[in-house]
């Protein structure tokens, strides 16, 4: 048993999606999720970029004694997961995939949408993922620029969200996607103004319950899960706004915590 905390991370909000999964199935862990808000959105920026974020946000995280790092972000996933996994041997860590094999399996059109941000379809670990379960099905993918910025600013229904959702998802269910996965922890959040588009009949995959089900299996392996039933607490971090971040998880999580703030010094989080 570990009663040590889950470290969580995002480039911002998005790893709410993750963290609000991991509070439904695993509630006597306790979390502490960092939101590098001061560099958000990840999703255009260099691979070394986001590797150097990651790093220190990890070595955070262990200041903080967290017992797994749940990369809660699919574009530090895919720029990082590996390197942080060489970096911190030892460490376990939980990363994100564009979850392209329950899409695969359940669309009866054959067609499926994919979203998520450039560094995420760029990177190998996406290439890897189309390899092993896109076989048979026809794959489409957008960017949705400009999303996350949305999300981030607490817009998840006004008309350039809708706009920016519209653009990326007409084209694909006019080729006949049934099927469409949140390739990116931000966008369950807007899943609803999703669903209004595409129709009730649309499938739409968010990766994050069964990502803290993998969280449980690794926990449950190295004999690290806390015990009890007890609600266990969260602190919150960001490198952005405090007074910001309080409001957005007050709206997305429908959470009153108050997060604390964090700073860059160069390369490291103080
Ligand atoms: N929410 C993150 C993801 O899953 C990052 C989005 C961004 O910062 O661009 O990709």
């Amino acid at each position: 048993m570990s009663a040590a905390p889950i470290g969580i991370f995002d480039s911002g909000v998005g790893g709410l999606s993750v963290l609000r999964a991991l509070r439904a199935l695993l509630p006597a862990e306790s979390l502490v999720y960092v939101a590098d808000q001061g560099h958000v959105p990840y999703g255009a920026r260099p691979m070394a970029e986001i590797q150097a974020f990651s790093e220190a946000i990890t070595r955070f995280l262990l200041e903080q004694d967290a017992k797994l790092i749940v990369v809660a972000c699919n574009t530090a996933s895919a720029a990082a997961l590996h390197f942080l996994r060489q970096t911190f041997a030892g460490v376990p860590f939980v990363g994100m995939e564009p979850a392209l094999k329950p899409a695969a399996e359940q669309t009866e059109s054959g067609v499926v949408g994919v979203l998520a941000t450039p560094a995420t379809f760029q990177g190998a670990l996406y290439a890897s993922v189309l390899e092993r379960f896109a076989g048979g099905v026809q794959v489409l993918q957008d960017t949705c620029p400009g999303l996350v910025a949305q999300i981030e600013a607490g817009d998840l229904q006004g008309a350039e969200t809708r706009r920016i959702l519209h653009s990326a998802l007409a084209p694909m269910l006019a080729q006949g996607a049934d099927t469409v996965v949140m390739g990116c922890t931000h966008y369950p959040f807007v899943i609803p103004l999703i669903r209004e588009i595409g129709g009730e009949g649309l499938r739409v995959i968010d990766p994050a319950p069964a990502v803290a089900r993998q969280v449980r299996r690794v926990l449950m392996e190295r004999g690290l899960l806390a015990g009890g039933e007890k609600k266990a607490g969260v602190r919150y971090y960001t490198s952005g706004s405090v007074q910001a971040f309080d409001l957005r998880l007050s709206a997305l999580l429908g959470e009153g915590g108050s997060s604390l703030p964090l700073a860059w010094d160069g390369l490291r989080l103080v």
